[in-house]
């Protein structure tokens, strides 16, 4: 028997989930990873599917709630609520990943809530030209800049203090530093 995790919010696609037969090997390894943007779409399904895999989830997003909202199941409650529902143990962080103070108290938050950092993924995002699309001499200066601050500098800071947390802590009881 096969269930399902609702998705990406807004697409038709779904993850497979544990069942009485598919249970995965690492599902009791509780590994904590921290996502960012895990309310929405690609992160909100990178979540769902490490909670089948048994990890601890800390969700750094600019906002609580999904950014699609709809009647459908995929879009149903927070990611946290429907991560608890599955019994995972998750916290959402207020997170603007433009900051790297803020991304460092994610970080913070996950070693606080949970003791570590065995995974950071960096998946917070923005593509102004799916919202606005002109030619780049039309492109203010502005968006490019804050384009840069959360796909360029957004990611180096996960990087940073994630890896720097990983090189303090023991190894995960997997034998893995993070
Ligand atoms: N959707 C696609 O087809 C696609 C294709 C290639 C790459 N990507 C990349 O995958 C990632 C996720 O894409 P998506 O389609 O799920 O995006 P999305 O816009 O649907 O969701 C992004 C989430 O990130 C959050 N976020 C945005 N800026 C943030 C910030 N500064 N700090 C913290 N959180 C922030 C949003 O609140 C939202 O919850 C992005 O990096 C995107 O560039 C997406």
């Amino acid at each position: 028997m096969m269930h399902w995790w609702p998705c990406a919010t807004g697409s038709t696609a779904y993850l497979p989930a544990a069942s009485a037969n598919i249970v995965p090997h690492s599902s009791d390894l509780h590994k904590v990873a921290v996502i960012t943007g895990a309310s929405s779409s690609i992160g909100r399904a990178t979540a769902f599917a490490y909670s089948v895999e048994g990890a601890h989830i800390v969700n750094a997003d600019l906002r609580e709630t999904t950014k699609y909202q709809s009647h459908s199941e995929e879009t149903r409650g927070t990611t946290h609520d429907r991560f608890r529902e599955n019994g995972g143990q998750t916290i959402f962080v207020q997170a603007d990943v433009t900051k790297r103070q803020s991304v460092e108290d994610a970080v913070q938050a996950a070693v606080k809530e949970f003791g570590r950092v065995d995974i950071v993924v960096n998946n917070a995002g923005i593509t102004f030209e799916s919202r606005d699309l002109r030619p780049v001499w039309d492109v203010p200066i502005e968006t490019w800049e804050t384009t840069q601050s959360t796909n360029s500098t957004g990611v180096f800071s996960g990087i940073k203090y994630a890896s720097a947390h990983m090189l303090k802590q023991d190894p995960h009881p997997s034998g893995d530093r993070g």
